[in-house]
Parts: structure tokens; sequence; C-alpha cells
């Protein structure tokens, strides 16, 4: 019999299925809170315990994302202090919301999964007795939805995570571990996005505008609307920027820095100066979509998630009849919009959070056909965690997707 060994060292794995009593995790605790690169810290902690319906991953490597900014800030959520409300007693946040990785261990109910699988992790969780997930609707809106890595503990900043057996999905063959853990969150989004919300989902030859275009979800976006057979337009802030959208598939890029308009609107919107400024500001970034596009083509989605400083001009420039489909709001939450153009051109404000396991399992295929690149830009060591996501708060990381190596080998380091 294989001894249980207490902990084993970063980059290596235990024998298939032997699970050390403790594992390291870059943890966040509430004292911590306040800039990433001070938040994460190292330590060793209990390896958890499985339920019946999860699993226990080894993580290879671990995507960066967003979330785990707020996390680090506490910031607009203390995610410890809402676990700790609903029961859950660590006094502590590991995070990572996308993960590759080797299934070590199997709850009693799983059935579609072996110990020595390879997958990749989406990051939707929701509780299998919640009576709107029996019920077979859409889990995205059950009550019981939370994201893995944010939401929830136990995330893939660690060397061993916890996950519902229906968050693994088959890690594409042609891709190495960093690749693989670098995509599934802003993907799948994106896919939801572009793809869900019906009649208004990407076409053969639509137009869509992607703000943030070499950022993680934008590099998705591209991709997936090129996928589609529309005509995928980014927005960037500098020109550095444009190439890696253009490689992508993107048919041009507009540099919103040569733009002025940006931000809430005011009430002010109401005095007609104040209206004829605003709109000449928005008509010029319009007729920059028409430079790419054609004189009158707008864009049928426009895929939003600057929020406060974009929204009022991205409901502008959208075509009648189209949507502006939204997952965030990072430049600010105070959305404002001129309700005209909503209303007489019927227009669609969408919100889209994450994606349910069949918009996984079908962006997962795209991924597998080689249709979707992750666009892997930089890989951290483990005690870079902080680093990498100081760099996302500050707007200074490399383009496209950041991964970190947890048990991978640190042979394919340096990518960047
Ligand atoms: N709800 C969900 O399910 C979900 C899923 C994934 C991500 N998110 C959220 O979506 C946001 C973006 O995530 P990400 O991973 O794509 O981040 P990212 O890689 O940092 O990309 C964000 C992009 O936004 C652009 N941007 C920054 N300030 C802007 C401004 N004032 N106006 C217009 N564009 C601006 C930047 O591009 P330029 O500076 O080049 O314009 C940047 O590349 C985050 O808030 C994240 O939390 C939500």
């Amino acid at each position: 019999m294989t001894d249980i060994p207490e902990i084993v060292p970063l980059g290596t794995l235990p024998p298939l299925g032997v699970i050390p009593k403790k594992m390291y995790a870059q943890v966040v605790r509430p004292e911590k809170f306040g800039e990433p690169k001070d938040a994460f810290k190292l330590e060793e902690i209990q390896v958890p315990e499985i339920g019946d319906d999860e699993v226990l991953v080894a993580v290879m490597a671990a995507g960066v994302n967003y979330n785990n900014v707020w996390a680090a800030l506490g910031y607009p959520v203390d995610v410890i202090a809402a676990r700790n409300k609903k029961g859950e007693p660590e006094k502590f946040h590991i995070g990572g919301s996308d993960a590759s990785g080797i299934v070590y261990k199997v709850g009693k109910d799983v059935s579609n999964l072996k110990v020595g699988e390879e997958v990749v992790i989406h990051c939707g969780m929701w509780d299998r007795n919640d009576p709107w997930v029996k019920a077979g609707k859409d889990p995205m809106f059950a009550n019981s939805q939370i994201i893995y890595g944010y939401e929830s503990n136990w995330g893939s900043f660690a060397q061993f995570t916890k996950v519902q057996a229906h968050q693994c999905l088959p890690k594409p063959k042609h891709l190495n571990w960093e690749q693989s853990a670098a995509y599934m969150l802003v993907a799948a989004t994106a896919y939801r996005m572009l793809h869900h919300w019906k009649p208004n989902d990407v076409k053969k030859d639509d137009v869509v505008l992607i703000w943030g275009g070499s950022g993680g979800l934008g590099t998705m976006a591209i991709q997936i609307v090129k996928a589609a057979g529309g005509i995928p337009i980014a927005v960037v802030s500098s020109e550095d920027k444009k190439e890696i959208c253009m490689k992508l598939g993107a048919a041009g890029v507009i540099n919103r820095n040569n733009f002025k308009h940006w931000g809430a609107i005011t009430s002010d919107i109401n005095k007609p100066e104040v209206f004829a400024s605003w709109t000449k500001g928005a008509r010029e970034f319009g007729k920059a979509i028409w430079d790419i596009a054609g004189k009158g083509k707008n864009p049928q989605i426009v895929f939003e998630h600057p929020g406060e400083s974009t929204v009022p001009t991205s409901l502008f420039v959208c075509e009648t009849g189209g949507m502006v489909v939204i997952c965030a709001g990072t430049t600010g939450f105070n959305a404002t919009m001129d309700l005209r153009y909503l209303w007489m051109r019927q227009k669609r404000f969408q919100g889209s959070h994450f994606a349910n396991d069949d918009n996984c399992r079908d962006l997962n295929q795209l991924v597998i056909q080689k249709k979707v690149d992750p666009a892997l830009s930089r890989t951290f060591k483990f005690e870079e965690t902080g680093l990498s996501h100081q760099l996302m708060k500050e707007n200074k990381h490399p383009h496209g997707n950041m991964s970190i190596l947890v048990g991978a080998p640190s042979l394919n380091m340096g990518i960047s």
C-alpha cells in the first residue's frame, strides 16, 4: 500500500489516486484584502473532502481571471463573509475559476468520470437538488448557481481543487496544460453572449462590435464570431493591440483613444446643445465602424463588458432590432443610455453571465476543432499569482489570457 504523503512539492504529483493530507495554495484572507500583489499568500492547507457528486482534481495549471482581482480587493463583495453567512466555516478564499488537471478522486454518485482522466474545468456550479435544476431548466437561472473559484472556495490556485463532476470537460489533446487552463471562463462566457440569446444570436455576415478586443473575453469573442461567419470589429486602446485582434480574425480594429465622448450621460442630455455634442462624438465612432464594415452596416450585436464608460455608445451604434449583450461593468456599474434609441429602434439590452453545461460543451468543441485558440500570452509561476492579478487590475497584463503553473512541470514555462 502507498504511504499517504503529508504534502508533495509544487510541480510534482503524488501517485495517481493518492491524496496527500495537505496542499500548497495561494490563499486570500480578509486581513489581507487590498492590492492583489499583496493579497495572495502561499500557505499549506488541508486537502478538502469531496461530496457524492464531486471530484477532486490535481491542478496542473490554473487560469487568471478578473473575478479574483475583485476577490483579492474584497470589493464589491467580500466573498469570504458571504460564504460564512451561508454556513461555510473557512475564513479564507482559495480562488481560481479555470483549471486543467487530472481527476484523482470521484464521489460515489459520479458515473461520467474516472480517476486518471485529463480534464478542463468550467466554473458554473449549482445544487443538483435545486428544484429549478431538477426541472431541467437553464441552471444559470437557478437560485443556487454560483461561480466556482470566486463565489465557491477550493478553486484552482492550489494543488487540488474540488469541483462538481458536470464541470469537467475533456482536455483538448493538442493543447498543453497551461493553454488548456487559459480559456474556459472567458470563452464560454463569450459563447453564451454570442450564441444563446436567440433570435439575436450571431449569424453569417452579422457585424459584431467587440470591446476590449485584445483582452480575455475579446480574444475569444473575435474567434467565436469568425467561426460563425460573422464580421468581428474590435475596439482597443493602443495601436500595439491591433495586431493580435487581426491575427485572431478581426475584420478591423478601432482605437478608442481617438474619441472623447466616453462616460455616463447625465440628465443634461435633455438640453439640445449637450445632446448635439454627445451625438457628434458617438456618430464619429459609428463612422469608424462603417469605415470597416461598409456604409450603413451597424453591429447586430455589441459585445459589452466595460459598462459605464461605453454603454451609451454601445446602445447608440447597435443596429435597429439588434442587441447589446453585457456581462460586466469593469469601468463602473452606473450604466446610462438615451432611452429613445432603445425603444424607437427596438433594441435589446441583455445581461449574460457565464454559461451552462451545454454552452461550455459547445464551446469546448470549437477549441477541440481548433476554431478557437486559447490565446495564451504568458505563463506565471505559482508564486506569481498575486503579480498576474495586479497586472490585470492595472490593465498592464499581456494580451489574451494568462495561466499559472501548479502541478505541471516548469518545462513549458516562459512562453511570453
Ligand atoms: N459575468 C461573467 O460571466 C464574466 C465572465 C468573464 C469576465 N467577466 C468580467 O468581464 C470584464 C473583462 O474581463 P476580461 O477577462 O476580458 O478582462 P481583460 O482581459 O482585462 O480585458 C478587458 C478589456 O477591457 C478594455 N477596457 C478597459 N477599460 C476600458 C474602457 N474605459 N473602455 C473600453 N474598454 C476598456 C481593455 O481593452 P482596451 O484598453 O484595449 O480598450 C481590456 O483589454 C471583467 O470585469 C470581468 O470580471 C464577466
